[in-house]
C-alpha cells in the first residue's frame, strides 16, 4: 500500500522525536519515499544527520539553506506529498497548524500540502486533556485532518496517563489502512443519524438523553474518509463536524430527523440509524414557560415515528440499513428482535453491562448480528475504531 508512496514527515520538538527513526526506517521499508521536515526544537531531540542517513536526502529545517541561500520552497513540497505525517506532533505544533501560525517550514507545508494529513500527537497528560489541545484537535479534524491517538502509558516526565506517541509500527498500519480503504465508498450515499434529540416542553425545558453523537460522527468521519457522500443528520450535539466533505444537517426533534431522513433515504445506497431518538415527545407543546406550582405535574407524552422502522418499510433491494440495539439485560434475543421488525441488514449492540460501552465515553464495546445469523464480537476500542469494524461490515454489503 504505500510502494512508490511520498511522505512528508514532519518532526517536531518532543522526546518522542527518537521514534521518528524508527518510523522513518519503517515507511521507507514499505517502500515510501519520505522527505523529513523538522523544526528547530526537534533537532534538539534528534539530529539531521540521523535521519538524513535513514532517507538518504538532506533533511529540511529552515526556509534556507543557510551557507549556499538555496531557499527550500514549502509549496513544491506541498504539492510533491502523497501524505504528510506529522510525528511527534507537539501541542505548539497543533496549535500552529490549527490557527496557521506559519513561521516555520513545517507550518507552511502544512499549510500548502495538498495530500492527506496525519497527527501523531506526543505530549504530556495535562497537556493532551487541556481544553486548548483538545479544542486544536477538533480544529484539525474539522480540516479533515487525521489525528493518530496517542497512546496510554508511562510518559517521559514519569506520570501515567494518555499522550504518548502511536508506536511507529501502527503509525504504519493506519496509513496502510488509510490507502487501501481511500475510495473503496467512492459514489456512494451513506446517510448517519446521530446525537439525541429535544422534544420540546416548553421555550426552556425539553426531553432528552445522554447521547453525546461521538459514535454517530466516528462512522460519518470513517464513510467520508472512505469517499463516500455522508449526509449527517444529527441532533443537538457539542462536537464539530469531522470531515470536510460532510454534509452536515442539525434537527432538534424526532419528528425533524424523520423528515430529513425520509427525504434524504430514496437516493442513498445505505443508511446507519445511530442517534438515539427519544420515543416520546409531549403531547402538548406550551408557549409560554411553566410555571412552579406545588402541586404534582403530569406530562402526557405521544409516541414519535420510528425512523429505522420507517426506512425499513422504504428499503429497496441494493439499499441497506443497519442501526445500533444499547441494552441492559437479554441482549442477543432484544437485539436480533429490533433488527427483524425494523428491517435491518445488520445490528450493532452495546451494552450497559460491559465497561467501556454505550454513551458518552471515547470507547465501546459491540457485537455486531447479521441478518443471516451470524455474529461477530468485538474488544473494546476507540469509538473511531469501533467505526471502522462497523463501516467495514456495511462496505461487505455494498459490494454483494
Ligand atoms: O427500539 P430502539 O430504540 O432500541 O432501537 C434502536 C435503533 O432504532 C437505533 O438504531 C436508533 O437509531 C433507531 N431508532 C430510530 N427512531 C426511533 C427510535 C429508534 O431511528 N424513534
Amino acid at each position: 500500500m504505500l510502494q512508490g508512496k511520498k511522505i512528508i514527515l514532519g518532526i517536531t520538538g518532543s522526546i518522542a522525536a527518537y521514534k521518528a527513526a524508527y518510523l522513518t526506517r519503517a515507511l521507507i521499508k514499505k517502500g515510501a519515499e519520505v522527505q523529513i521536515v523538522i523544526t528547530p526544537s526537534g533537532k534538539e531531540f534528534i539530529t539531521p544527520v540521523t535521519l538524513s542517513a535513514l532517507t538518504g536526502k538532506p533533511v529540511i529545517s529552515e526556509f534556507f539553506t543557510a551557507n549556499d541561500g538555496t531557499w527550500h520552497s514549502h509549496v513544491d513540497l506541498g504539492l510533491w506529498a502523497d501524505a504528510m505525517v506529522v510525528a511527534p506532533a507537539t501541542a505548539s505544533t497543533i496549535a500552529k497548524m490549527a490557527h496557521g501560525v506559519a513561521d516555520n517550514m513545517l507550518i507552511t507545508t502544512y499549510l500548502s500540502a495538498k495530500a492527506p494529513v496525519f497527527v501523531a500527537p506526543a505530549m504530556d497528560l495535562d497537556m493532551f486533556a487541556h481544553p486548548t489541545t483538545q479544542h486544536n484537535l477538533d480544529l484539525l479534524r474539522s480540516y479533515g485532518n487525521h489525528i493518530i491517538e496517542p497512546g496510554v502509558g508511562e510518559l517521559a516526565s514519569h506520570l501515567e496517563g494518555k499522550g504518548r506517541m502511536e508506536e511507529p509500527d501502527r503509525i504504519v498500519a493506519y496509513l496502510e489502512d488509510f490507502f487501501k480503504n481511500r475510495q473503496s465508498l467512492s459514489g456512494r450515499k451513506i446517510i448517519i443519524t446521530a446525537g439525541p434529540t429535544y422534544e420540546k416542553i416548553d421555550p426552556v425545558r425539553f426531553i432528552g438523553n445522554y447521547s453525546s453523537g461521538k459514535m454517530g460522527f466516528a462512522l460519518a468521519r470513517c464513510c467520508a474518509e472512505r469517499g463516500a457522500d455522508v449526509v449527517l443528520i444529527s441532533g443537538p450535539v457539542s462536537l464539530s463536524t469531522p470531515h470536510a466533505s460532510i454534509r452536515r444537517i442539525d434537527v432538534e426533534t424526532a419528528t425533524q430527523m424523520y423528515e430529513v431522513a425520509m427525504a434524504e433515504y430514496p437516493t442513498a445506497d445505505a443508511a446507519i440509524c445511530c442517534a438515539a431518538v427519544a420515543d416520546y415527545a409531549p403531547a402538548e407543546y406550551s408557549d409560554t414557560k411553566l410555571k412552579r406550582s406545588s402541586d404534582t405535574r403530569t406530562i402526557v407524552l405521544k409516541p414519535n415515528k420510528d425512523i429505522a422502522a420507517e426506512l425499513g418499510k422504504t428499503k429497496r433491494p441494493g439499499q441497506y440499513l443497519a442501526g445500533f440495539a444499547l441494552e441492559t439485560d437479554n441482549e442477543a434475543d432484544n437485539a436480533q428482535g429490533k433488527m427483524r421488525r425494523k428491517n435491518f441488514d445488520f445490528i450493532v449492540m452495546n451494552s450497559l453491562q460491559d465497561a467501556g460501552a454505550g454513551f458518552g465515553g471515547d470507547t465501546n464495546k459491540i457485537s455486531i448480528f447479521k441478518g443471516d445469523g451470524t455474529t461477530v464480537e468485538y474488544p473494546v476500542k476507540p469509538k473511531n475504531e469501533v467505526a471502522t469494524d462497523i463501516i467495514d461490515t456495511l462496505s461487505e454489503y455494498l459490494s454483494q
